[in-house]
């Protein structure tokens, strides 16, 4: 992963990556081959890797874009525990990480819910109304389909790099 995209995950997604919450993503595996947690950081880089190339660089979007992605499947965490089947799961998850993000952040911005809600179209037909919306599911099938191909968008020593960056953010006064 390049240097400018993770720096900017850590800018604007330290809080999130601090988070008890987050941590707990990296102990569940997610597309057989991946965890939550590395699909997450995956997600992140391709949706910034998108603003990057779009000129899509003002704090409110790579806050806001950033922000989505870190949470989009925080809902999935115990996904055995609490949704009977794949459908279920495809269908609840995504209103699961919403509630997620909203505990976590202790926010309610109307762009990054609304991108969370619907990360998953057109599989689950609720379509994104904001920019950050379209970006995650764009990135989300992104990231999804490299790890498929054995090519993650996050590999270990991006999420060990991302990981320590945010740390020393929290240390720091
Ligand atoms: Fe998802
Ligand atoms: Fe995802």
């Amino acid at each position: 992963m390049n240097e400018d995209v993770k720096a900017i995950i850590v800018k604007y997604g330290k809080d999130v990556i601090n988070s008890d919450d987050f941590r707990s993503t990296f102990g569940q595996t997610h597309h057989f081959s991946t965890t939550v947690g590395d699909h997450t950081l995956g997600v992140a880089a391709e949706a910034v890797k998108i603003c990057l190339r779009h000129g899509l660089t003002d704090d409110e979007t790579l806050k806001n874009v950033v922000t989505a992605s870190l949470c989009h499947d925080l809902g999935i965490i115990g996904r055995d525990d609490k949704f009977r089947n794949n459908a279920q799961c495809l269908m609840r998850h995504p209103v699961d990480s919403g509630e997620k993000y909203k505990e976590v952040t202790g926010e309610e911005n109307e762009r990054i819910l609304d991108s969370i809600l619907s990360h998953m179209f057109p599989l689950k037909p609720r379509m994104p109304r904001y920019k950050e919306g379209w970006i995650l599911t764009m990135a989300d099938k992104i990231g999804a389909s490299r790890e498929k191909l054995g090519r993650p968008s996050a590999t270990g020593k991006d999420r060990d790099e991302i990981l320590k960056s945010a740390e020393k953010h929290r240390k720091d006064p």
